[in-house]
């Protein structure tokens, strides 16, 4: 048997993921000869879980932007790559075919070059959604600079941290923008970062707000005018497979976030394998996913996933509900969108704005959804079916995570079985298992455990970025040779998966993913006022998990609303508004066991507002502390 790289009904799928497993190097090699070489690898896979170490491809050349461009200029020049939908729907929208797309990353490229940037150094990307940014991420590729992309919505401190923690030597970024009826700073942001950072020699600034911002004499550049003389061409150059292509931050259970690394070869085999296979993308369709390229969601599956196949992809500057809730559905009966991809809290947020909206469009477009981030419950899957899919189009829930590089469970649009909130089946060259406590594997279905991965997959994280003690321990020390996820799963009676959440101290607000310790370490930072704070989530009607926060003030609060307001303001300035606590309880103690730990368990029960049974609280330090908490939850 061949390994196909578009699968076409279930049975199809039943015996690629056959192959897939039985021999993962041919089913690979396989694949991977449908993109362009340089030069072929010597091997196909080397790997141990141990160190980790973990290379796809081994020895081969690569570009991975000839494999989204050049590679279709000859039979899809003329076809659109590119579709930008403004925020403000007055506004013009941008088409881009192939060929231009190309130019105008070759042009770009040529920018970065001029201002010496080359193979192997960091350029950080903090923009809005504008097709500037495709093109940035693709410009670095070119030459093999590593992007590592920042969601704008992080604050200027964030920004730093990350612009530290790998050395970028520029940044490209734009002068303002345009998010729903708000205006928001961008290079604004950039300049304050950087009075923390030494390593930025170059800003290069595009136009989009046409604001006045400040330009730093001889370190910051518009966009537009370095772009004046360049040349129309820029070589692809040659990568290692294992070369690092992309850094991209992303929240542990412990401290500040970490920079997931992912290689060039193993990247773009999986993403643009996945691509094909869960979205079923004809070559007419259009494509839209409504992720930032901000977070991996973006990187895969609206820059190269799609580009990797010739698709058409769409790319939205705004939100679901500017100017009103009907926008999604509005863009998708402009462009005529095929194949659609968001998250459960986009759904929910606009199911709680009634049907009307979506009523307004016909959608006969559709033929896929798509949902990522975090599991879907059954009446937002519900609503997504009926309303927007009119019943006739199968729904994808695409598990993955930023380590991952691509989607790892999920239907392949119409040939799986659906069930609500389920995720499915793995795709093919993904070996799933669910693990008990001392990390044994559970046969059988009907099963619930740590959802972990016993072998590797092309587009795996390759280590966290300056840091590689780090990754074995996060990822590959809890269980002993395998790939750990922090989520908990179920495999149902049909041996479906579904995804019950983290297991560890990653909470997930609207898709957004924090860690638990990172939010209390910026509570903490206000540390004239806060003495401790524990931070926990819980369940949210839109946001999914909400953002709890039990904290201890040093001296007992006279104006609580006032500080509450400080300590969200603190929250803003070290993360960024999407990390701010949706309640604080102020509190004169913690649970604690007597060696100190303090008993979470206990603080997301209580704040899930169930305090009917909360276990065994005779081992805690100071059991009077739990009625105080219990008496005071909001
Ligand atoms: C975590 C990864 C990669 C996509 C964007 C999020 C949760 C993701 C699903 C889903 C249930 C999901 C998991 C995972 N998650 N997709 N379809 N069903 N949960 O990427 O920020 O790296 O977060 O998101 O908990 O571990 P991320």
């Amino acid at each position: 048997m061949e390994a196909k790289f578009r699968i076409n009904s279930f049975e199809e799928y039943e015996e690629q993921y056959k192959l897939s497993t039985e021999r993962p190097e041919d089913f690979w090699g396989q694949i991977a000869s449908n993109y362009q070489w340089q030069k072929p690898w010597d091997k196909t896979l080397e790997w141990e879980f141990d160190s980790p170490d973990v290379k796809w491809f081994l020895n081969a050349k690569l570009n991975i932007t000839e494999n989204c461009l050049d590679r279709h200029l000859e039979k899809r020049g003329n076809k659109l790559a590119l579709i930008w939908e403004p925020n403000d729907p007055k506004e013009r929208f941008v088409r881009m075919t192939y060929r231009e797309l190309h130019e105008e990353v070759c042009r770009t490229a040529n920018v970065l070059k001029k201002h010496g940037v080359g193979k192997g150094d960091r350029v950080a990307i903090y923009m809005p959604m504008i097709p500037e940014l495709t093109i940035a991420v693709l410009a670095c590729a070119r030459i093999g600079a590593v992007h590592s992309v920042v969601f704008a919505g992080f604050s200027a401190h964030a920004l730093a941290d990350r612009i530290n923690d790998s050395s970028c030597k520029m940044v490209i970024t734009a002068d303002g923008i345009y998010r729903g009826a708000k205006e928001i700073p961008c290079k604004g942001v950039v300049d304050e970062a950087l009075k923390s950072c030494t390593s930025v020699e170059t800003v290069l600034v595009t136009e989009r707000t046409r604001w006045n911002v400040q330009m730093k004499e001889g370190r910051d550049y518009w966009m537009h005018q370095e772009l004046l003389d360049v040349d129309r061409f820029c070589p692809a150059e040659p990568m290692d497979s294992e070369d690092m292509l992309f850094i991209l931050y992303t929240s542990g259970s412990t401290g500040k976030p970490k920079g997931v690394v992912h290689t060039c070869g193993g990247y773009m085999v999986y993403a643009g394998y996945s691509f094909a296979n869960v979205f079923q993308y004809d070559e007419s369709d259009v494509y839209w996913c409504t992720a930032d390229i901000g977070w991996i969601t973006g990187h895969s599956y609206i820059v190269y996933g799609p580009l990797l196949n010739g698709a058409t992809t769409l790319m939205f500057e705004g939100v679901p509900t500017y100017p009103d809730a009907g926008r999604f559905w509005q863009v998708c009966d402009k462009h005529g969108v095929n194949q659609f991809y968001t998250a459960p809290t986009a759904i929910r947020a606009l199911m709680a704005k009634g049907e009307d909206h979506v009523l307004s469009y016909g959608l006969y477009s559709l033929k896929v959804l798509g949902t990522v981030g975090e599991p879907i419950n059954e009446e937002a899957w519900e609503w997504y079916h009926i309303h927007v899919g009119k019943e006739k189009c199968p729904i994808v829930d695409t598990w993955w995570q930023t380590e991952t590089g691509g989607i790892m469970i999920s239907g392949l649009g119409g040939h799986s079985p659906m069930r609500p909130s389920h995720a499915g089946y793995p795709l093919p060259g993904i070996q799933p298992v669910l693990l008990d406590q001392e990390g044994k594997e559970i046969d059988g279905n009907d099963q619930e455990g740590y959802l972990a991965m016993r072998f590797p997959w092309p587009s795996m994280l390759r280590t966290t970025y300056g840091d590689h003690e780090r990754c074995k321990n996060t990822y590959f020390s809890h269980y002993n040779g395998y790939y750990f996820t922090g989520d908990g799963a179920r495999r149902d009676d049909k041996g479906m998966y579904r995804i019950i959440g983290r297991v560890d101290d990653v909470i997930n607000v609207s898709g957004h993913r924090f860690g638990t310790a990172e939010i209390e370490n910026a509570i903490n930072s206000n540390d004239h006022i806060v003495s401790e704070s524990a931070v926990v989530g819980y369940p949210h009607d839109i946001k999914g998990q909400g953002i709890y926060a039990y904290v201890i003030t040093k001296e007992p609060p006279t104006n609580p609303d006032k500080l509450r307001a400080e300590i969200v303001e603190t929250v803003v300035e070290e993360i960024g508004k999407i990390a701010k606590p949706d309640k604080i309880q102020f509190v004169s103690g913690l649970p604690k066991t007597r060696s100190g730990k303090i008993m979470r368990r206990i603080l997301r029960k209580i704040a899930e507002g169930d305090t009917s049974n909360l276990g065994d609280t005779s081992t805690l330090l100071d059991p009077d502390v739990v009625d105080e908490i219990k008496a005071g939850a909001l």
